[in-house]
């Protein structure tokens, strides 16, 4: 092939690889092959060219022409398709970082339930779960709260109708679970609770708790003890203190209340813990007879442990957050720092 037509055809597939668009292709088909194009250029010159060459050349300007077509062609029928045009192919860079599409993430209330679940697994606890509409039996009676207790008055519960309320603490699930499993029994029960209380930075109408129940032959309050301090320490680090108030508790018997030294200010005083050192994270104690009792548990075998924790409460401790309505109100810019 002679030079010029050698040329002709590097940049015409120079450009056809750089074409992105049917319009693209529509003007590189009239540049080469339209009536006044450059194939068209060629033909007019062979009667200039010496006659034992013109059919030579007449062939070759002829062949690349039906070379070009036949391309054209092809790439016109790809970009109809919709086919990626081969630019754009190109100009992608894969070394460049990719769009990063906003990851959701679970809600800190959610990750706390997760690290209590992990933390009492390995110490041997399965997880229960129980109706947030409850019976007032589950949340009173079987729990040995009597009839004229201030905690039962719609000060303190939502009801629902008669005996029917949405349960103000996880207690409950102690009952269902011993209703239906015979020792040796040992859960923790995580779940929404509710309680009318007026909104405000400490108090929330509805909130989580987890409770924990450990029933066998032999269980004593040092078990308890050594449990919540193995809990203690996996949740708040090593050295967190943990100190035991008596208490009282209607299911329980003795009862005690925990406190952890304060994380805020690592018991030096702070406002937080009311500048003693100290805060209360639970509430404990051996499971009254009553309670065994009331699930047809032999008292005189059995003994067990119990505890009930406000999850908000240990979540807002271990972060320093200073307001417990910042967990319900789906700021993204809060629930993005856990
Ligand atoms: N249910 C109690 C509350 O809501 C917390 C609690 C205290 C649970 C002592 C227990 C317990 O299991 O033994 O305040």
């Amino acid at each position: 092939m002679i030079k010029e037509l050698e040329e002709v055809k590097k940049d015409f597939l120079n450009e056809i690889n750089s074409v992105a668009t049917l319009k693209d292709i529509e003007q590189l088909k009239i540049k080469y092959l339209g009536r006044k194009g450059i194939i068209s250029d060629f033909m007019k010159t062979i009667p200039t060219v010496p006659a034992e060459q013109r059919a030579t050349y007449g062939l070759q300007i002829n062949t690349l022409k039906n070379e070009f077509t036949s391309l054209i062609g092809d790439v016109t029928r790809r970009l109809s398709r919709g086919a990626i045009p081969r630019t754009e192919k190109e100009l992608f860079d894969i070394t460049l970082p990719g769009k990063q599409p906003p990851l959701g993430k679970k809600h800190p209330i959610t990750q706390t339930i997760d690290d209590v679940k992990e933390a009492f697994a390995r110490l041997g606890f399965d997880v229960a779960y129980g109706p947030e509409v409850e019976l007032e039996y589950y949340n009173f009676d079987a729990l040995n709260i009597p009839s004229d207790h201030p905690s039962r008055t719609d000060f303190d519960t939502f009801y629902i109708k008669n005996d029917i309320l949405l349960r103000s603490q996880t207690s409950t699930v102690q009952i269902r679970i011993m209703e239906k499993q015979k020792p040796p029994i040992r859960i923790i029960a995580p779940g929404r609770v509710y309680r009318p209380d007026t909104v405000d930075a400490r108090h929330s109408f509805m909130f989580h708790q987890v409770e924990g129940l450990l029933v066998d032959e032999g269980v004593s309050f040092t078990d308890l003890k050594e449990v919540l301090n193995q809990f203690i320490k996996t949740y708040f680090g090593k050295d967190v203190q943990m100190r035991f108030r008596p208490s009282f508790f209607p299911f329980t018997e003795p009862s005690a209340e925990v406190d952890i030294s304060c994380s805020i200010c690592s018991g030096k005083g702070c406002s937080v813990c009311s500048y003693s050192g100290w805060v209360e994270i639970l509430g404990a104690g051996m499971v009254d007879p009553h309670v065994f009792k009331a699930v047809h548990y032999d008292a005189e075998k059995y003994t067990g442990f119990a505890f009930g924790m406000g999850i908000e409460r240990i979540t807002m401790l271990k972060y320093g957050i200073d307001d417990i309505r910042l967990f319900y109100e789906n700021d993204i810019r809060f629930l993005s720092q856990f």
